[in-house]
């Protein structure tokens, strides 16, 4: 496995490969990795000549100090687990080569209006499009894998790779869970067994709203009977929205694409889960 630490080595790595005829795939990533970063890579390796995975804990995504501080960092895990996934290249670079000072630019959404993540967490996507934006332009013509457990930020990099006209493909993954149904999360670490158990509430809770839409029930009552449920079990939640894609703007009537989505804090660890309102389906 080849470690590239300087953005222009993984330029060179990912334009030599494009020019040799090979299609290469990124599997961005900000370390801490579990079993949903593996199937990322699994698919990619699927589906792809070469496979490249980054590590970069970007700072510019987190609007809250504190848990930037607290994200989980593992590097010499995380590489041996690449390793054994014989992953073809890892790229890690430092803070000051991703992001050079003095900044000049950014990646401005200005039209993006959710009442989700982008409205939970100012400023958050803004950094995200920037550090996916370079990782992309480091990519080229190759494919970027995200999973559907941060479906709102997929949403913005798939409109961002179509508005800006990049030539790299976005390729979407299902959201990988633990066996009680909680969606893996690098996050999850922070959360004791007790933590974990409560935490597993959130899928079951939304699979049940996604049923009870199916069935007919106004997305006011579903949503209000599923915060009910959470808070029940001693779960914090900042929001619970039906919305649907592309732009995830919250629906009061449900679509054939319309999703659940909800964040919540358990033990003080702020989790995001979705579902698909025909996942619920038996
Ligand atoms: O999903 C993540 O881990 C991050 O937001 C990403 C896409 C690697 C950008 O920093």
């Amino acid at each position: 496995m080849r470690r590239l630490l300087h953005p222009s080595e993984m330029v060179e790595y990912c334009y030599g490969s494009f020019r040799s005829g090979s299609l290469v795939g990124l599997v961005p990533t900000m370390g801490a990795l579990h079993g949903g970063h593996q199937a990322l890579v699994a698919r990619a390796k699927d589906e792809c000549d070469l496979v490249v995975t980054s590590i970069f804990v970007n700072p510019l995504q987190f609007n809250d100090p504190a848990d930037l501080e607290k994200y989980p960092r593992s590097l010499q895990d995380d590489l041996e687990a690449l390793e054994a996934l014989a992953v073809d290249a890892v790229f890690t670079p430092e803070p000051d080569e991703m992001h050079p000072e003095p900044r000049v630019f950014s990646v401005a959404l200005v039209g993006w209006q959710t009442e989700m993540e982008s409205t939970s967490r100012p400023g958050h996507f803004s950094g995200v499009a920037t550090v996916v934006m370079k990782l992309l332009a480091m990519l080229g013509p190759g494919r970027a894998y995200f999973g559907e457990k941060d479906f709102e930020q997929l949403a913005v990099v798939k409109r961002m790779v179509e508005e800006f006209h990049l030539p790299a493909s976005v390729v979407s993954c299902p959201t990988v869970r633990d066996p009680g149904g909680l969606a893996l999360s690098s996050r999850n670490r922070r959360l004791s067994a007790a933590g974990v158990e409560r935490a597993r509430s959130l899928y079951s809770v939304l699979t049940k709203a996604s049923l009870d839409l199916q069935a007919g029930r106004s997305v006011q009552e579903s949503v209000a009977t599923a915060r009910l449920s959470l808070e029940e079990r001693g779960i914090d939640v900042e929001y619970l929205v039906v919305a649907d894609p592309p732009l995830l703007r919250r629906v009061e009537a449900v679509s054939k694409l319309s999703r659940v989505f909800v964040a919540a804090r358990v033990e003080g660890v702020r989790l995001i889960d979705n579902v698909a309102v025909g996942d619920g389906k038996p």
